[in-house]
């Protein structure tokens, strides 16, 4: 297998899953090392990251956990501090962080606040504390993780849909603002991608009739034009060729993960 990240240090914020299973950040982590990287391995919530670290470990990779609630600075700080101490270097970021709290406009303002830091303000806050040592280096790559909902509004949440908007914003700033320092930023939109906190929603709002639950997941699937949901891997690869050298052209962009769903006409909102 080609090793994108040999010797590279990559940080996954929000390396866990809310609930048993294959997320976002853990398969992203997976694939990190499997190329190579030595990951440090970023949560909230520590026993939420321990499956990264375990099938790490099982392939021989590098996994570093660390405990950090990404929206307080003097956490975050102390985090990349963690990181350049154990490894020395941090070449990529991956914000993966993300909350979303059903509602629109009859959310609590006080649920809008919370979703608004730990989606957006996060991502400022992780970039911030890295940037010396990308800038030091000369070179760094960063991947944010926004959403379709940044671009196209598919579920009642405000929330969700204006911090995901502004992720890619911010990202195509910093992508440009440090451009010429060898910095590279750059965000992810995924569509229906099949994780526990999705299937969880699914069947929360499902209750106990599963025969609702499997056509609430097939209504889904079938709003894409590919017919299906996505899978955690496809978004781990998205993640690391974006952060890899084979993007090095490739700076404060969006890459869209949704099988056509943000394309297409005829999707349904959820
Ligand atoms: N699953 C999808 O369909 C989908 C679609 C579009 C975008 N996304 C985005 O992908 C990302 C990951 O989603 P997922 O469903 O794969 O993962 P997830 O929600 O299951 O896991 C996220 C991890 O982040 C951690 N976390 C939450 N708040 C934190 C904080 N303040 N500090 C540190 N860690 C924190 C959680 O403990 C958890 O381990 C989110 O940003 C989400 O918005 C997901």
């Amino acid at each position: 297998m080609k090793k994108r990240f040999q010797g590279k240090v990559a940080i996954v914020a929000g390396a866990g899953a809310v609930e048993d299973g294959l997320s976002n950040g853990i398969a992203t982590a997976v694939t990190l090392a499997r190329e190579g990287a030595k990951v440090f391995a970023v949560d909230r919530d520590l026993d939420r990251a321990r499956e990264t670290q375990r099938m790490i470990d099982a392939e021989g990779g590098e996994c570093t956990l660390h405990q950090c609630d990404v929206t307080d600075q003097a956490q975050v700080d102390e985090m990349v501090g963690a990181c350049v101490s154990r490894h020395g270097r941090v070449d990529v970021l991956f914000n993966n962080v993300g909350i979303h709290i059903r509602g629109c406009l009859s959310e609590e303002p006080a649920d809008f606040d919370r979703v608004m830091r730990v989606n957006l303000n996060s991502f400022f806050l992780t970039m911030r504390a890295v940037l010396p040592h990308m800038l030091e280096q000369g070179r760094g790559a960063i991947v944010n993780n926004s959403s379709v909902a940044g671009i196209r509004s598919m579920l009642p949440t405000a929330g969700y849909s204006a911090s995901k908007g502004a992720v890619i914003q911010l990202s195509q700033n910093v992508g440009v603002t440090y451009a010429s320092r060898g910095i590279r930023c750059n965000v992810i939109l995924p569509g229906y991608i099949a994780t526990p906190r999705v299937s969880w929603r699914i069947a929360h709002e499902a209750g106990d009739d599963k025969a609702l639950y499997e056509r609430k997941m097939a209504e889904r699937a079938t709003q894409v034009p590919s017919g299906r949901f996505g899978e955690a891997w496809d978004v781990a690869n998205a993640v690391a060729f974006l952060a890899s050298d084979d993007a090095k052209y490739i700076n404060a962009t969006s890459l869209v993960i949704d099988g056509g769903l943000s394309a297409s006409t005829t999707g349904l909102p959820w």
